[in-house]
C-alpha cells in the first residue's frame, strides 16, 4: 500500500540536508529527532513556491493571517473558539514557553516537569535561572496530579512562583491527557497559585480513540502553545503562537515586541498555509502514521520480545522500556554503536528515562524493519 510514509524511499531520503539525515554517517538509520520522512503537503508547497519565484521574502506584516488560519483549524478540528486577542506569535514553541516563564516567574522560582519529558524542557528554563524539578509520571505514563500537587505547595513555600511545564500530548509517552486529568491538574494550581503552560506541539497527531483537549478550555490562568511545525513537518519553517487563558492576557500583552522581530515571513505563510488547507494531507497522513505505529509494536513483539512498549495514543514517537536488555542506562549508544541505528536516548528526557529509547517511527515502512531487527542484534 502506498501512503505518506511509503512514498519516500531510502536513497530518497538520504539526499534530505536537515538534521535528522546529516547529523549521523550514511550508514545509519536515523529514527531519532521528530522530523517525519514524508513528502510536503502540497498547498505548502505551493504557498512556499509562489512567495520566492516572487521575491516576496521580506519581513513579516502583522501575524494576522497567520492567527486566523490557526482559529479556524482550532475550530474546525477541536471546537474551539480561540479568542484572537488573546494570542501572540512568537518565533516557536520553545521561545513561547520560555516567554510565559519569564512573564510569570523570578529567577530562583521553580519550574516543575512531569517526567521522562522532552528534554528542552530540563534545559531551557535552567538557562533562565529557574531550578526544575522533575516530578514522576505514574507507571503507565500519565500525569500523577497528587505528587504534582504535593510539589505545588513546596515550590510556593516562602512565597515563591511557580510554573509547570505540560506536555499535552506527551512526548515522549504520547499519553493525551484527558479532560478530566487536565481538570484535575488546573484545580491543584488553582490552590496553590502556581502556572501551567501547555506545549502543545503534537496536538492534532493524535491516533483514533483518543480526545486532545487544549489546556486553557480548561483553565483562564493558563497558557496554550502551538505551532504547525510538528504535524505537517515543517521544523525548517519555525513559528508558534501562544493562546493565554481568559484570566492570562496581561502575560501576553507584556511579551516584548523583539519577540516578534525573530519571526520569519516565510515560516508564516507556509504554517499558514498548512493551518489553512493542510487538514485533507493531516487526514491521510493519520492513518498512515497508526499503522507504523502497529507494524512497529508488531516488530517489537517479533524481535524484542524483551522489550516494554506502550502504544502510544498520539505522535510518531514511542517510548521502549529496553531495560531487560542489560544495555545500561543508555542502550541508545550501543545500538547506534553496534548497530548503526540512530535513536534518542531516553536520558535525555529526565529521571525515569533510563534504559528507555524512543523512536520515531514516522519513516519507511521497510526503513522501520530494518531498524528493529539491527536493534535487535545490536542487543543480542
Ligand atoms: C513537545 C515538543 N515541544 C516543542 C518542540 C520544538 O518545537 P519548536 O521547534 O517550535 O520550538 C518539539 C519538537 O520535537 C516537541 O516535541
Amino acid at each position: 500500500m502506498t501512503d505518506l510514509l511509503s512514498t519516500l524511499d531510502l536513497d530518497r531520503l538520504r539526499s534530505r540536508t536537515s538534521a535528522k539525515w546529516r547529523v549521523y554517517g550514511p550508514d545509519v538509520l536515523p529514527l531519532w529527532v521528530a522530523e517525519m520522512d514524508v513528502p510536503l503537503a502540497e498547498p505548502i508547497v505551493r504557498a512556499v513556491s509562489d512567495l520566492v519565484a516572487s521575491g516576496d521574502t521580506g519581513y513579516p506584516a502583522a501575524p494576522d493571517e497567520y492567527v486566523a488560519a490557526f482559529s479556524a483549524f482550532a475550530a474546525a478540528r477541536w471546537g474551539w473558539q480561540v479568542d484572537t486577542s488573546l494570542a501572540r506569535v512568537v518565533p516557536d514553541i520553545l521561545a513561547g514557553l520560555s516567554a510565559v516563564i519569564e512573564a510569570t516567574t523570578d529567577r530562583g522560582d521553580t519550574i516543575l516537569v512531569p517526567s521522562p519529558v522532552y528534554g528542552p524542557f530540563f534545559r531551557n528554563p535552567r538557562l533562565q535561572g529557574r531550578v526544575v524539578e522533575p516530578v514522576a509520571l505514574t507507571a503507565d505514563g500519565r500525569l500523577d496530579v497528587p505528587s504534582l500537587e504535593t510539589a505545588f505547595a513546596a515550590a510556593v513555600a516562602h512565597g515563591r512562583r511557580a510554573a509547570v511545564l505540560l506536555s499535552n500530548p506527551h512526548n515522549p509517552t504520547g499519553a493525551v491527557h484527558t479532560r478530566g486529568e487536565l481538570e484535575a491538574l488546573a484545580a491543584a494550581a488553582a490552590r496553590h497559585g502556581v502556572v501551567v503552560i501547555s506545549d502543545e506541539a503534537h496536538a492534532p497527531l493524535v491516533h483514533d480513540g483518543a480526545t486532545f483537549v487544549p489546556y486553557v478550555g480548561v483553565d483562564p490562568r493558563g497558557f496554550s502553545v502551538l505551532s504547525a511545525a510538528k504535524t505537517w513537518n515543517l521544523a525548517g519553517f519555525k513559528a508558534a503562537v501562544v493562546v493565554a487563558g481568559t484570566d492570562a492576557r496581561e502575560i501576553v500583552e507584556s511579551f516584548p515586541v523583539t519577540l516578534f522581530n525573530s519571526v520569519g515571513h516565510v515560516s508564516l505563510v507556509a504554517q499558514a498555509a498548512a493551518f489553512r488547507d493542510g487538514e485533507p494531507w493531516l487526514d491521510e497522513l493519520l492513518p498512515a502514521l497508526t499503522r507504523s505505529r502497529d507494524l512497529l509494536a508488531d516488530l517489537v513483539a517479533e524481535h524484542l520480545p524483551h522489550a516494554r512498549m506502550q502504544l502510544p495514543e498520539s505522535t510518531y514517537l514511542a517510548w521502549v522500556d529496553l531495560s531487560a536488555y542489560g544495555a545500561g542506562d543508555n542502550p541508545a549508544a550501543q545500538i547506534l554503536e553496534r548497530g548503526r541505528v540512530a535513536l534518542s536516548a531516553g536520558t535525555d528526557f529526565g529521571p525515569g528515562g533510563e534504559g528507555h529509547v524512543r523512536v520515531n517511527f514516522a519513516t519507511h515502512p521497510e526503513i522501520l524493519t530494518e531498524a528493529v531487527q539491527r536493534i535487535a542484534g545490536a542487543l543480542a
